[in-house]
């Protein structure tokens, strides 16, 4: 009902020309974040909107904001006060924040620091359109409300991604996980899932546009449950890929306690399903594990890689690790160097623990590992990491891959970049090919980041 309210609304924009205005929208935090942006620009460019790409031309600046981290927060701090100065120039200007910051910090954004005009959490984005008019009438625009059902489910994104390669489908949304250390489930609320003929027909349609890879996206897409038709994680992996050979298929991010055999079995059945999970880890210490709320154990989580190793030999497996948790000891933070080099991650994404207010652990747990510590922590794993990706690109040598040619080389405008099934960044000689197609690579070189190799035909 309220979608169809605003829809009108929207149509009486649309109708006067007069009214098309310009926006200029960023997007900071995680791939969840820029499958939100593009939700968001399509219900603004129903009410009259255009996406534009600088921003001394808008009328309305968003900001789709992450609250992961406390640098992610002063990030976008830095950013306001500069959209703010713009104001200057043009009084017109309308502002607004969207995402996990908005939630967080709700009015504060609006009382203590004036930085902008309007606020919408991330399950109030079908409200914009109000809210911008509400703020361009003098008032602010905030709806923060978390909801028990949306999914956005009947929303077509406008795709980001300019080369029309690969794109985000979005399966669930919010955590219920509450792992201690993390804000996500007080900003993205309960966690749902989405109907699954709307994926399907979502994932079709971008196959009939000729995208060439999605990707599932959801905080723990192991919990993927659609009780009315029984589609689970598992299921659903399927019905993607039969959508057609073709395609590829990824997923992001799994959970290690409910990562399961089915989803491995899935993989391994079909070839367009590539071969890579993202396992966050977090910690090789039981002690800390138990800290984090995780719900396993370092045994477990070897079990899983083992799991995985045997029925997917040549997948690559990336993870997590937070370093200087509350407590965290030198031989808990050896114990994650140990996990490490026994699992030998292709990729990790490594932090400094960051306290966020009103988590269990900023409410149970002193922050008390000292910074210097925490860094010198995170250096040591990124060093250990770096040896560990070395050693992964140095395997690959001599080896031939399919790679989804996804875009022209920073480097050089000889090269294309693209990816193997492993997620692995592949660079060479463009010659004869375009982007969107299917190409063998065979590898010569390679650095920790990149594999470098020339075209072969197999
Ligand atoms: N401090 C540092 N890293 C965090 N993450 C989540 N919350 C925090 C925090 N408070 C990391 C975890 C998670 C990733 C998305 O961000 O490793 O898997
Ligand atoms: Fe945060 Fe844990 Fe949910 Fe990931 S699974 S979003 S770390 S609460």
């Amino acid at each position: 009902m309220k979608e169809i309210k605003n829809l009108n609304k929207n149509k009486n924009i649309n109708n006067n020309p007069n009214n098309k205005k310009n926006f200029y929208m960023e997007t900071y935090g995680c791939q969840m974040n820029v499958a939100d942006s593009e939700l968001v620009v399509s219900i603004m460019n129903k009410s009259g909107y255009n996406l534009i790409e600088d921003f001394n031309n808008a009328d309305l600046i968003f900001i789709n904001t992450c609250s992961i981290r406390e640098n992610a927060e002063k990030k976008v701090r830095n950013r306001l006060q500069n959209f703010k100065a713009l104001k200057r120039d043009n009084p017109g200007l309308l502002i607004g924040i969207l995402g996990c910051m908005a939630e967080r910090l709700k009015e504060k954004l609006l009382e203590q620091e004036k930085l902008v005009d309007i606020i919408a959490g991330p399950d109030s984005y079908r409200s914009l359109p109000e809210l911008v008019k509400e703020a361009g009438d003098g008032e602010y625009g905030v709806n923060v409300l978390l909801s028990r059902e949306e999914t956005y489910a009947d929303i077509s994104p406008v795709r980001s991604d300019k080369n029309g390669v690969s794109a985000f489908v979005s399966i669930t949304r919010g955590c219920d996980n509450m792992c201690a250390f993390c804000v996500v489930p007080f900003t993205r609320g309960r966690e749902r899932s989405r109907n699954p003929e709307t994926i399907i027909n979502e994932v079709k349609e971008l196959v009939n546009n000729g995208y060439k890879e999605v990707t599932l996206l959801g905080q723990n897409v192991d919990k993927y449950n659609w009780t009315e038709s029984k589609v689970n994680f598992a299921k659903l992996l399927e019905l993607t890929a039969q959508v057609s050979p073709e395609l590829r298929v990824r997923f992001s991010t799994s959970y290690p306690s409910e990562f399961s055999n089915q989803v491995i079995d899935i993989m391994a059945k079909y070839d367009n399903i590539c071969n890579y999970i993202h396992l966050p880890v977090q910690s090789g210490s039981n002690n800390m594990l138990e800290k984090m709320k995780r719900n396993y154990t370092r045994d477990w989580y070897l079990n899983r890689i083992k799991a995985i190793r045997e029925r997917i030999p040549n997948c690559s497996i990336s993870t997590d690790i937070i370093s200087g948790y509350c407590s965290e000891t030198e031989q808990d933070h050896k114990d994650t160097l140990s996990l490490m080099e026994e699992v030998g991650f292709d990729y990790a994404y490594m932090f400094k623990y960051s306290e966020r207010p009103n988590t269990f652990a900023q409410r149970n747990y002193p922050d008390d590992v000292p910074e210097e510590i925490k860094s010198r922590r995170l250096q040591e794993i990124i060093k250990l990491q770096n040896e560990n990706s070395l050693k992964s690109n140095t395997a690959d040598l001599g080896k031939t891959f399919e790679v989804l040619i996804e875009g022209v080389s920073k480097k050089s405008d000889q090269e294309y970049y693209g990816r193997n099934s492993q997620n692995k960044v592949i660079v060479f000689p463009k010659k004869e090919t375009e982007i969107g197609q299917y190409v063998y690579v065979k590898v010569h070189k390679n650095t920790s980041a990149t594999l470098i190799g020339e075209l072969v035909q197999v």
